[in-house]
């Protein structure tokens, strides 16, 4: 197999591959699964349109055998996909893998942090949209309380998966008023928060360019009450953009996908749960990698497809936004992972 990173048109190498093992999630977050979208009969995947592990491991392979370094699992939420640890430890076996990560909710990773940690994950991203218990709920949409994500961050923090990454997706009027008590909370914990810019991902949630707090207001009410400066990225084309305290008491980041769009280094392919390969957040179609793994294709035969697919890829949404007038039928957040 090649070991040349595949390059787009755009002379972005193909370096992170997100692998959604499951399009369910048992959270209704308003911004990505609305409750009146994704309600009793929503269909989502059947059983046997999922890739198996064994068919997620041969992709992932060949995916590192032409330049992916980092897989990040996803979701919907990724631990309600039975046995995930085997999965874990599957492609942590793969050679040239660096970094080998997972974004979850946090509500079932209390009891299996250890197991996890025990079958190769290296860290993990957890949502917590909220520190006040009633804005919480309101932002999972489900009732589920705030305490158990807090033991989730706990066990993790022991297990080892660490850094912890704590992801707040923030919306103007419903948890803005939260980012303080965010940032006050894990300052000189070790683990890093992020927050994030709501974006107009899928086709359901409404989106309106006035819920969006930018990150410059973000950076600026923070920076009113300790004080932070900038930090380089950790590697190039990284989401985030990094902080400091300047008095010693850990890291934050920003992410502004909608003020501050950064496909110039975007580096990221996803897979969707039923093996569709998509090349952008916010595409409206993906490419059939079920189909060819399905039908036998060798090795050879789905490497060149993949290079050929990403050879191809004109992507940059996020810069192109302002001047996107036509509505566009684009894949929901929860198939393909955030
Ligand atoms: P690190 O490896 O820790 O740097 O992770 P990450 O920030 O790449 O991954 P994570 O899943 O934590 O991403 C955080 C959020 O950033 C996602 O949930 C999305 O909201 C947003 N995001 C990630 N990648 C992209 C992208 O390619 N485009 C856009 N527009 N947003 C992205
Ligand atoms: N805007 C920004 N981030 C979103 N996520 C989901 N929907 C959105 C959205 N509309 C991200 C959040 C969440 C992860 C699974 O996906 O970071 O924590
Ligand atoms: Fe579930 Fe995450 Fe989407 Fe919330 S943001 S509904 S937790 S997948
Ligand atoms: Fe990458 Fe698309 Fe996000 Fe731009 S909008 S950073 S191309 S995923």
């Amino acid at each position: 197999m090649s070991n040349m990173a595949a390059l787009d048109t755009l002379e972005r190498p193909l370096r992170d591959l997100r692998i959604s093992v499951t399009d369910r999630c048992n959270f209704r977050c308003p911004y990505c699964m609305p409750k009146e979208v994704f309600g009793r009969d929503y269909s989502f995947l059947p059983r046997e349109e999922l890739l198996s592990f064994e068919e997620i491991t041969r992709l992932a392979r060949i995916f590192v055998a032409n330049g992916v370094e980092k897989l990040r699992l996803t979701g919907g939420e990724p631990l309600l996909r039975r046995d995930l640890e085997t999965l874990v430890s599957m492609l942590a076996e793969i050679d040239g893998v660096e970094d080998l990560a997972m974004t979850t909710n946090g509500s079932l990773l209390a009891p299996r942090a250890n197991i996890l940690k025990a079958a190769g994950l290296k860290r993990v991203t957890i949502s917590v949209d909220s520190l006040d218990e009633a804005v919480f709920k309101v932002m999972n949409d489900v009732d589920f309380p705030l305490d158990a994500v807090l033991e989730a961050i706990e066990a993790a923090n022991d297990a080892g998966l660490t850094p912890i990454k704590l992801d707040m997706v923030v919306k103007r009027g419903v948890n803005d008023a939260d980012i303080l008590d965010m940032a006050r909370y894990f300052r000189g914990s070790g683990h890093i928060v992020r927050f994030i810019e709501y974006m107009d991902v899928g086709n359901t949630n409404g989106w309106r360019l006035d819920d969006v707090v930018p990150a410059a207001e973000i950076i600026s009410r923070i920076n009113a009450v300790w004080p932070i400066e900038p930090l380089p990225a950790n590697y190039p084309g990284e989401v985030a953009e990094r902080f400091r305290y300047v008095d010693g008491k850990g890291e934050i980041g920003v992410i502004a996908s909608v003020t501050q769009p950064f496909c110039g280094g975007c580096t990221r392919a996803r897979l969707t749960a039923d093996g569709q390969l998509f090349t952008c957040l916010f595409a409206t179609k993906g490419y059939n990698l079920k189909k060819l793994l399905r039908a036998g294709a060798s090795n050879a035969e789905i490497e060149r497809y993949i290079r050929s697919v990403w050879g191809a890829r004109d992507d940059r949404y996020s810069e192109l936004r302002a001047s996107n007038t036509i509505p566009l039928e684009k894949v929901e957040m929860s198939r393909i992972g955030g």
